[in-house]
């Protein structure tokens, strides 16, 4: 277990203030100012966002032969959500402040309220989290829909489609990215906590007597996950729940921690969901939800281990261990050493003037990494300046063509976290960036 980090408020102020100067992540709506804690993704924060959401598709369902990927509806009717507990129990502990008649997360706020202090609020009730809405034109009880609060549920109300057309058989598994919704009460901490955000989550069915072992398996593999891209061993710590605070469907939850700028907070959480869920399916739809092992000759009802995490509070966790202020030849610089396949960018291509002649060497540059890697293109500004707004938004490389490069048929790549310079020919230059990354 890691000690209680250092927490550092300004961070969260600095990375927040980046995120918005720099086109990662814009208040949703802001010219009407700003809606109710939703987001919207920006230039930069699209590309990042994605990359989040393909590394992890490439760990859980590219690189396995027993995972494959679903992407069911968003909108449900309410029987998926009476089965699966989320009407009844899908609750948070709602309660008013007495004084200033703000609501509160009961369990957030240690009988303080964070507005004026008092210490008097309303008895708690239990407040659903999800959207219910309408589907179609005409109102009423048949036409009640809910936005999905997780994803999940589509992977075990297509279990039976998914085993009788891919052919797989336990241990295996379903992966889903998508959006989620959730009426939280206090959504908070830029997009930590949002009412509209991505998960991704991946159902892996096993026989009963295996699930404690590949518990334990995806635990140490989710959190290996985000070592490999870069979050450091002490910024991460596992907690295991107490059985009285585990969700309606779980039999035992680990979540990865991530050292956040206010302390140790959830990042992913990593369920053992038992047989609740298909149980729960098979019972109310009448439709059988289980496996018949031909080799046994047994017929059961598979247990769910379930890595789940959102794609937008990871994106938020990277950049948040990314962000660094040093000082580059006596001048202080921000940067976010982000891993190459996170960044927005992973080579900018800088011609040093605008001069045309420049221009079309850089140009023919630009086209010939395009197809390899996500680029920037960046005539504005000193060299000096364009290389530190390179270094603000993580990229790794920058490509710079010079009056030599005319003559001599070579550019300088300058490294992000070193800051080094090197002249490579543009006929190696694929092959040399190649290398940098680990990809040849
Ligand atoms: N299917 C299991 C499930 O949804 P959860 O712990 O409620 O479990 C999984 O959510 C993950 O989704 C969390 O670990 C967190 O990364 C992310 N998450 C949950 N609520 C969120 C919210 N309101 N905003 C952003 N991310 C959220």
């Amino acid at each position: 277990m890691n000690s209680t980090p250092e927490t550092t408020p300004d961070l969260l102020d600095k990375v927040t203030n980046l995120a918005k100067r720099r086109g990662f992540i814009f208040p949703s709506a802001e010219i009407y100012g700003g809606f109710r804690s939703t987001y919207d993704y920006g230039p930069l924060g699209v590309n990042m966002l994605r990359n989040v959401k393909q590394v992890w598709w490439q760990s859980m369902v590219q690189m396995r032969s027993d995972i494959v990927g679903l992407d069911a509806a968003i909108l449900g009717p309410p029987a998926i959500w009476a089965a699966s507990g989320h009407l009844e129990t899908f609750t948070d502990p709602l309660v008013d402040c007495k004084k200033c008649k703000e609501r509160w997360r009961e369990d957030k706020i240690d009988g303080v309220c964070p507005n004026c202090g008092s210490t008097e609020f309303t008895e708690p009730r239990a407040f659903n989290l999800m959207f219910k809405t309408q589907a179609g034109p005409v109102e009423g009880e048949g036409a009640t829909a809910y936005l999905r609060p997780e994803t999940a549920q589509g992977m075990f109300t297509n279990f039976a489609n998914v085993l009788s057309t891919v052919r797989k058989k336990p241990p295996f598994g379903i992966a889903q990215i998508g959006k989620a919704f959730r009426n939280e009460i206090t959504p908070q901490n830029f997009v930590f906590r949002t009412r509209e955000f991505e998960l991704m989550e991946m159902e892996y069915f096993v026989p009963p007597a295996d699930a404690d072992e590949w518990h334990r398996y995806w635990i140490e593999a989710r959190r290996s996950w985000y070592l490999d891209l870069g979050i450091a061993e002490d910024q991460l710590r596992l907690h295991e729940h107490a059985k009285a605070d585990l969700s309606h469907y779980s039999r035992g939850t680990t979540d990865v921690e991530f050292a956040y700028p206010w302390g140790w907070d959830e990042l992913e959480g990593i369920a053992n969901r038992g047989d609740y869920d298909l149980t729960q399916h098979a019972k109310a739809s009448g439709v059988a939800l289980d496996y018949f092992d031909q080799t046994t000759n047994e017929r059961y009802t598979p247990y769910v281990i379930e890595p789940a995490v959102g794609a937008t509070r990871a994106m938020m966790a990277f950049l948040l261990a990314a962000y660094h202020e040093d000082v580059v030849e006596g001048e202080s610089r921000t940067v976010l050493r982000l891993d190459w396949r996170l960044a927005p960018y992973q080579v900018a291509v800088l011609p040093l003037s605008k001069k045309s002649e420049l221009e079309s060497v850089s140009r023919e540059v630009l086209e010939f990494l395009q197809p390899h890697f996500m680029c920037d293109y960046d005539i504005t500004q000193s060299i000096g300046r364009r290389y530190r707004r390179q270094d603000e938004v993580g990229t790794p490389y920058c490509v710079t063509v010079d009056f030599d490069s005319l003559e001599d048929r070579a550019v300088t790549v300058r490294d992000r976290d070193t800051t080094e310079q090197v002249r490579v020919p543009i006929a190696e230059l694929l092959a040399s960036l190649r290398e940098r990354t680990g990809q040849s």
